[in-house]
């Protein structure tokens, strides 16, 4: 279905759980009061969702968290939502944590690809970003998983972690370079596309200082003389480079500087069953109550699907990233989901 300015929404994020295993320092540095289990939406009700979304024209859905693979059984509502007429593709964005021990169910549900978020390879700055010493876990999964043939991205925030925190992650200026060289250094060795987030400011996010993309990618040209763009897109916002000799892409996820807005192609479900229109607004449906309510199925579904059509008609332009005051998303970005 077309929103307002004629955008194709053809693509569903579903936050699982606002819970996560690890505590980076720009999104859930600490812990935060979680929602209770009784108000998070079922895997039925989320099902539900989904089949309706399906019937407006989604395609596409990812499945995030907080950290998704802390949901139990959460391969099985992969599979089911596999399964259902229209829908193409469901892809998982995890912080790899579990990857190695749920590789095997996540293949098997039929997962399309899977974004692990790394911001760095180096295991003293890892601990200092996550609050975790839990490098070597997450490495393995990646591996793991690449070997196994499926789609494997990288998602690394890109931010000056010194100057950003209070304590220093590293005594070295030069870190920064040195952690993107080394992300960069994956693509070569591996299949994997290593995509550069630009911070946003949601939740905590709003407390650092991110690398403006506009200069990351031109100090990024200077170090790799021949990277090229390429025409290639996935389903979201990055941008992808090549470098010569190298297996996977380089991608840019420049979210304040890339105007990427018009090309906009989604709509979110949070964990809470709030349908949200845009990342940067407080402004949605809640439709916890459709599907709590006592309508008959068929009513419900109806119901969802009016719910479903007047978030993508509620959708904005773009965001306002850039004029802070006009942000009114509170939620920390676990809770929606990235
Ligand atoms: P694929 O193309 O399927 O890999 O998906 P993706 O890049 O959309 O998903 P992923 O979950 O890996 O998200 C990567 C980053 O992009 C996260 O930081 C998201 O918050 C951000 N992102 C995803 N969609 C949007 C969007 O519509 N607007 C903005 N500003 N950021 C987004
Ligand atoms: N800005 C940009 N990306 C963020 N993520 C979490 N918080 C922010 C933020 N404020 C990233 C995570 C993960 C993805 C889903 O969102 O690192 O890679
Ligand atoms: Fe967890 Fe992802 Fe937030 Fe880190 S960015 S605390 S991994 S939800």
């Amino acid at each position: 279905m077309k929103d307002r300015y004629g955008r194709e929404i053809d693509y569903l994020r579903i936050s699982v759980t606002d819970r996560c295993n690890l505590r980076c320092r720009y999104c859930m540095p600490r812990d935060i009061a979680s929602i209770p289990m009784k108000d998070i939406l079922t895997f039925e009700e989320i099902v539900m969702t989904a089949r309706s979304a399906a019937e407006l024209g989604i395609s596409r859905i990812k499945i995030t968290g907080g950290e998704p693979l802390v949901r139990r059984d959460v391969c099985h509502l992969i599979s089911m939502l596999k399964k259902i007429p229209g829908i193409e593709q469901v892809t998982l964005t995890t912080n790899g944590i579990l990857l190695k021990e749920y590789l095997d169910e996540i293949l098997a549900a039929g997962t399309d690809s899977i974004n692990v978020s790394l911001d760095t390879l180096d295991p003293v700055r890892y601990q200092k970003i996550t609050g975790f010493d839990k490098l070597e876990s997450v490495l393995s999964g990646l591996k793991l998983a690449v070997n196994r043939n499926i789609q494997v991205k990288i998602n690394a925030v890109s931010a000056d972690w010194n100057s950003s925190f209070g304590s220093p992650v590293s005594d070295d200026s030069s870190h920064i370079h040195e952690d993107i060289k080394a992300l960069i250094g994956l693509a070569e060795i591996m299949p994997v596309d290593v995509r550069f987030i630009e911070l946003m400011p949601i939740g905590y996010g709003k407390s650092f200082p991110g690398i403006p993309h506009d200069l990351l990618i031109r100090e990024i040209k200077d170090i790799y003389g021949g990277m090229r763009r390429i025409s290639r897109h996935g389903n979201g916002p990055a941008v992808y480079y090549t470098i010569p000799g190298y297996r996977g892409n380089i991608g840019f996820i420049s979210a304040i500087h890339g105007r990427f807005c018009s090309g906009c192609n989604r709509i979110r479900l949070t964990s809470k069953g709030y349908l949200k229109s845009c990342l940067c607004y407080d402004t949605g449906v809640d439709i916890k109550g459709i599907l709590r309510g006592d309508a008959s199925g068929v009513l419900k579904h109806e119901e969802l699907c009016r719910a479903l059509e007047q978030c993508i008609l509620s959708k904005p332009d773009s965001h306002s990233f850039t004029q802070t005051e006009k942000i009114t998303e509170n939620l920390s970005m676990s809770a929606i989901g990235g």
